[in-house]
């Protein structure tokens, strides 16, 4: 198992969740978050000061699902968004430890599925 973890604009946050669900994605959380990445938070050509940084507002989207659906999916997310302006997305893999669903004690990938 893996989590997939995207930290995506907000307004592209019903069009990533829609193709995710297409994608058979059976489980997501998703949360307001704040964030910047390499160009710390402002766009090109400003004159930024050396430790000088800038939050904005992304949504963080996670989702754990089966190795074997990683590529899949990271490609139904990279197609969905398509502003190809910096600050799009960044998408994290993570391994997972295990699963539990807590109503039954199913564990690993029966807990997911
Ligand atoms: N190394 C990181 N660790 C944790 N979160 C990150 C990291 N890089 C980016 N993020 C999150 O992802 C969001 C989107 O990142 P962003 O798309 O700006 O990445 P980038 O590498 O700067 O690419 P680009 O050059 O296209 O802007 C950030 O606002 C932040 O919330
Ligand atoms: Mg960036």
């Amino acid at each position: 198992m893996k989590k997939i973890e995207c930290y995506i604009q907000p307004y592209d946050l019903d069009t990533v969740a829609e193709a995710l669900a297409v994608e058979g994605v059976v489980g997501m959380s998703v949360a307001e978050v704040k964030g910047f990445g390499v160009q710390r938070g402002f766009v090109r050509g400003e004159n930024v000061k050396p430790g000088e940084f800038r939050f904005h507002p992304k949504m963080k989207v996670e989702m754990v699902v089966l190795e074997k659906d990683v590529e899949r999916i990271i490609a139904a997310i990279q197609a969905s968004l398509k502003s190809k302006q910096i600050g799009e997305g960044k998408i994290f893999v993570l391994p997972v430890a295990d699963a539990v669903r807590t109503r039954t004690g199913e564990r690993g990938r029966d807990a997911i599925m």
